[in-house]
């Protein structure tokens, strides 16, 4: 049988978690942690995360500002927002939301975020200093990934693991965090040009799967007694449904039904723990700065 690793529990925890640790803070008499939440433009599905954002940090005691922007503003305007944001110590997150309309330059816009605060963790400086197993910021996705596994008691250590997806957000900085000291996976990197995926994800004990493209891992690919961590989060046509469609991860679920696999769904699956981990990284932020 397979066994299901649904995250809302393992998402509650660490929000339970963050909320009793902003709690502790500001008995202590301290200021509660800060997190600015940036929207350029009218994109609905960034409409929603942002509004999932600014519910969980609600709910942690996290100070939420938001700044909505419309999306003609000109780029200098938001790298003025992001430089008053820098400089101001009553903040301790800066998330902007992505994407950005095509005539903002989005590298530039991440980049000028201070890397303590860039609680995305998507700066250059703190990609290096994952790369280089220094303590920063880190992406939320596979920081989540990370919890999942602990939540669950799968160890990493000394296991072969596949990541198939090289994104910035996911792939990559899954794959760096798993090889390092403390984790000591075997790390396998795949992507959409890998020849023989098959071949690559059979003899493996845990497969990440980040690459958005619907069901196209079956159980054929996986062997008894590994896990399998869905992040790819894909929308499939379903006239059945009333929105016209459903979401699908990167993993044929159904096909794992009778396989002694462990696997996350989609939906109720890592997506849960993205937000989730963005107040922990948010906290992260408040403490580095705030020497507490
Ligand atoms: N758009 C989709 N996912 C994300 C995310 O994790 N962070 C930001 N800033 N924008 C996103």
């Amino acid at each position: 049988m397979v066994r299901r690793l649904g995250c809302k529990s393992v998402a509650l925890d660490v929000v339970e978690s963050v909320k009793s640790e902003v709690e502790d803070i500001v008995k202590k008499g301290f200021r509660a942690p800060s997190l600015a939440v940036i929207l350029v433009g009218e994109d609905p599905a960034s409409k929603t995360y942002v509004k999932n954002k600014t519910l969980r940090a609600k709910e942690c005691g996290i100070v939420n500002y938001q700044h909505i922007l419309c999306g003609e503003t000109e780029e200098k305007e938001l790298l003025d927002l992001i430089d008053s944001l820098n400089e101001d110590d009553g903040v301790d997150g800066i998330l902007v939301q992505l994407p950005l309309p095509k005539h903002i330059d989005e590298k530039k816009v991440i980049e000028r975020i201070s890397p303590d605060k860039d609680v995305d963790g998507f700066t250059s400086e703190n990609g290096g200093r994952l790369l280089k197993g220094e303590d920063g910021l880190f992406p939320c996705t596979p920081l989540g990934i990370l919890e999942t596994l602990r939540f669950y008691s799968i160890d990493t250590a000394g296991k072969d693991i596949a990541v198939v997806g090289r994104s910035n957000i996911v792939g990559k900085p899954i794959a760096n965090l798993l090889m390092q000291k403390g984790y000591d996976g075997t790390v396998t990197v795949c992507n959409t040009k890998t020849q023989n995926l098959k071949a690559h994800l059979v003899d493996k004990d845990i497969v990440i799967l980040a690459v958005g493209k619907p069901r196209m891992v079956d159980s054929s690919f996986i062997k008894d007694g590994a896990a399998v961590i869905d992040v790819g989060i894909n929308r499939i046509e379903d006239r059945n449904s009333e929105k016209g469609f459903r979401l699908v991860g990167d993993a044929d679920y159904e096909s794992f039904k009778d396989r002694d696999v462990a696997i996350t769904p989609v939906p109720g699956g890592i997506g849960l723990m993205t937000v989730a981990l963005l107040m922990k990284n948010t906290v992260k932020a408040y403490r580095n700065r705030k020497g507490i």
